[in-house]
């Protein structure tokens, strides 16, 4: 392969066909292999509409760092589908005037207002809720043999977290995960008109509660995040539309992705026995395992960005517009970055991944989810023994990537 930096860009009718079959496929398993074929045909891969697909480690971080590149409401829509990719009410225009879609100077004045909640100070002081929570959970999995870890515990755990923090009334933050389902789903490009519609009423309902919910923070201050950023005064303080969205963008990055990182690592554990029993001989092993979670089955497996600036990469001259699609997925599986990237190496220590992207747009949630994933970890590994109970199943693969059902069986240790 060539080396760092000078990756040449190119157009490749096979690595395209294969790149957009494990974006559509929604119950392809294994997309590593698949990446690892586009990386090795054409590692920034010129799309027939102009995109450029970056599968390299080192161009997918400079892609993102680079100041040419920056966030734009398009949505990459693989053209192997018929039906267009929906572009009514998903993610991307609930989020619009959020962070997430900002560049710079909205996107400092956006992100800082809430930043310093999710420093690591502030999301360690969380630490004992969040063992409370985890232990609680746990036993009711344990209490019922072939349930399922991800309606018992992947995700309550963190719909719960980021609900105290941001101070979402516990009878609503489990009724709206199936709405924000409906969302996620309506993104994927083989959704139908059916589920398109019924992804459109959640936006809609997701709009309306966390506007009404806003109002009453700015009414019934109280001790959590929605209530601070409504009462703030500062002279960056958001106007009503981007808050309404920066909290919808908290609560949803708050626990869909984690969600899935619970899942996709146990799963990842349950695959390797070897590695797990490493962590149960070794937790001090936990930090370093989670990253290697992360790195081997990333949650996010791609994101988006718009040419902002004329600019030549992988030397392909971009203009303005296009977009560059920096794949973590085949990143984070990148051999000349990591030894034996195929194996799951739960010591491994060899530099961060691109789970949580890089740059500017650096995942907000990172030391907050670490925390989680460090608890449950320590909790599963040091009280009990675990078994799967039955079929898996995959949550389509569009862009997250994570599971539906995992049935396990739990038993604690004596
Ligand atoms: C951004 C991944 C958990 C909040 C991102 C991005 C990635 C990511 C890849 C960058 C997206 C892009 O550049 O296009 C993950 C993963 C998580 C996780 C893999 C869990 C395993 C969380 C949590 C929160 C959160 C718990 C809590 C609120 C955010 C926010 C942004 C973001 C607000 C936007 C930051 C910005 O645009 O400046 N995340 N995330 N994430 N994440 Fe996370």
């Amino acid at each position: 392969p060539p080396a760092p930096g000078t990756t040449a860009a190119r157009t490749d009718p096979d690595a395209e066909r294969l790149l957009y079959q494990i974006m559509l496929d929604p119950l392809g398993d294994e997309p590593y292999e698949g990446y690892r074929h586009v990386r090795e045909q054409a590692p920034a891969l010129l799309t027939s509409d102009g995109t450029l697909a970056l599968s390299r480690f080192d161009d997918c971080e400079h892609a993102l760092r680079h100041r040419a590149l920056g966030k734009d409401d398009q949505v990459f829509d693989p053209k192997i589908s018929d039906t267009p990719l929906n572009r009514s009410v998903t993610l991307v225009e609930l989020f619009s005037s959020s962070m997430l879609f900002a560049n710079p100077p909205d996107h400092t004045r956006l992100r800082r207002l809430v930043s310093s909640a999710f420093n690591t100070r502030h999301v360690q002081d969380l630490r004992p809720a969040v063992t409370g929570r985890t232990g609680t959970l746990l036993e009711a999995l344990a209490a019922e043999p072939g349930g399922d870890f991800i309606t018992t515990v992947a995700l309550p755990l963190p719909v719960n977290v980021i609900s105290d923090l941001l101070g979402i009334p516990e009878a609503d933050r489990m009724a709206f995960t199936p709405k924000v389902h409906a969302l996620v789903a309506a993104l994927a490009p083989t959704a139908d008109q059916e589920c398109v519609l019924s992804g459109e009423r959640a936006g809609r309902d997701l709009i309306g509660y966390f506007s009404a919910l806003l109002t009453d923070k700015r009414a019934h201050p109280a001790d959590d995040m929605l209530s601070r950023l409504v009462a703030s005064r500062e002279d960056d303080a958001l106007d009503d539309q981007e808050m309404i969205s920066t909290a919808i963008l908290l609560f949803i990055a708050g626990f869909e992705t984690t969600t899935n990182l619970l899942g996709n690592g146990l799963n990842a554990l349950l695959n390797d026995p070897g590695q797990f029993r490493r962590l149960r001989e070794h937790p001090e092993l936990i930090p370093l395992a989670i990253e290697e979670l992360l790195r081997f089955d990333p949650p996010v497996q791609f994101t988006v960005r718009t040419v902002l600036e004329p600019v030549t990469l992988a030397g392909a001259d971009l203009e303005p517009g296009r977009m560059v699609l920096p794949l973590f997925a085949a990143a984070n599986h990148d051999p000349e970055r990591f030894d034996h990237p195929e194996r799951l190496d739960l010591g491994r220590d060899q530099g961060s991944h691109l789970a949580f992207a890089s740059g500017l747009h650096f995942c907000l949630g990172a030391h907050l989810t670490r925390l989680e994933a460090e608890v449950f970890l320590h909790f599963l590994v040091t009280r009990y023994d675990i078994e799967r109970s039955g079929e898996a199943a995959r949550r389509p693969i569009y862009m997250l990537r994570g599971f539906e059902r995992l049935p396990v069986t739990l038993t604690p240790r004596p």
